[in-house]
């Protein structure tokens, strides 16, 4: 396993580079666009923020557009001008769709999700085929299918530069870990994967760095905790939508390190949903080293050695996440 350098959003580290990159936003106006939008804007490595949405974005642009950091920030809107935001970005971010509401599963908003991310990354696909996209809408463990058949279908599919971004389950994880463990926040790695719904989401908490013990009990609490993380912000909003500031900041992290990969630094690792062959499921969220390309290698090793409960936990989760790859494989060719 490599060494893991400790990550933060726009950590000291990150000192102003010479090269400097293209994001664009779809969906910027929202719940997650707007805070996601603000983070992107103070990064040094970011020239030009393209704000995408079907309503509201001028208004967040003017105001983005104030902060002095360099990125330039414009705003799109509607289908007619959405080629022109996309034309020449590195990294395109999508958490378009409506989010959920109390009692909602995530994949009760498959049926509107599923057709928006579907027009949006063909859109990417005529306009930045060679883009990193990151996927947020959910159901992330179908919509990133979707998102692979789309582009399967125009010729175009790159399976090593298609994230689903998972980085909040691994903050989340991080997060309650340290809380529990008393352990110094920056240090906390958790790898979590399999993919980002319910019982589908496996924090790996034997292989917590700094190394940590936990009792089965502590185990079994920690790991429906942050399976659960969502809803509890979905329950406490009481309508209001779901996790947005926490999904920013995550979603900020995934940004910054795919552009520090761009970037050339060798040292970039996360854990996403992506096309995989570490198990038999096509699709899997693992820990994956990100490079110039996209992703560079699968970290296997995570999946070595897993105690009895995850080992269990891994075998639980496959039919769930079967079948919701299979429903969105079956979407885009249920259209076609
Ligand atoms: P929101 O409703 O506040 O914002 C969504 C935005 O998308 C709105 O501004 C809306 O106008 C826009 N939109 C809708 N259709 C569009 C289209 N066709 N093209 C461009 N923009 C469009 O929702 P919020 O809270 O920002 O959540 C967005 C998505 O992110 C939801 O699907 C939610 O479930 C998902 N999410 C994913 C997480 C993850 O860990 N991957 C965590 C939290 C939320």
């Amino acid at each position: 396993v490599p060494k893991i350098k400790p990550k933060q959003v726009f950590s000291n580290q990150l000192q102003p580079r010479a090269s400097s990159f293209k994001v664009a936003v779809l969906g910027a106006a929202g719940g997650i666009g707007q805070p996601l939008g603000l983070l992107i804007k103070m990064s040094p490595l970011v020239s030009a923020l393209h704000l995408y949405d079907i309503a509201n974005v001028k208004g967040v642009a003017a105001d983005l557009s104030h902060c002095n950091t360099p990125a330039k920030v414009l705003d799109f809107t509607g289908q007619s001008e959405l080629a022109n935001c996309l034309k020449g970005m590195d990294v395109v971010v999508i958490p378009a769709g409506v989010p959920r509401k109390p009692g909602m599963t995530r994949d009760d908003l498959f049926n509107i999700n599923a057709g928006i991310v579907k027009t949006l990354v063909e859109a990417v696909a005529d306009n930045c085929p060679d883009a990193f996209i990151h996927i947020i809408s959910n159901p992330v463990n179908s919509t990133v299918p979707i998102a692979a058949e789309v582009l399967k279908q125009k010729g175009v599919y790159n399976p090593k530069k298609l994230f689903g971004v998972t980085t909040l389950d691994v903050v989340r994880a991080n997060a309650f870990v340290a809380q529990k463990k008393n352990l110094k926040l920056i240090d906390v790695d958790v790898p979590v994967i399999g993919g980002h719904a319910g019982i589908t989401i496996l924090p790996l908490l034997s292989k917590t760095r700094p190394s940590a013990t936990f009792t089965d009990e502590e185990v079994e609490k920690l790991t429906i905790r942050i399976q659960n993380a969502g809803t509890e912000v979905v329950e406490a909003k009481a309508g209001a939508g779901s996790a947005t500031l926490s999904m920013a900041y995550a979603a900020a992290r995934f940004v910054e390190s795919s552009l520090r990969a761009l970037d050339g630094d060798g040292d970039v690792y996360e854990c996403c949903f992506v096309e995989s062959e570490l198990t038999e499921l096509p699709f899997f969220a693992s820990r994956v080293k990100l490079g110039k390309k996209g992703i560079e290698a699968f970290i296997s090793a995570d999946l070595q050695g897993l105690t009895d409960y995850e080992a269990k936990a891994l075998e639980a989760l496959k039919p769930e996440l079967k079948a919701s790859i299979e429903k969105g494989v079956a979407f885009v060719h249920k259209q076609a």
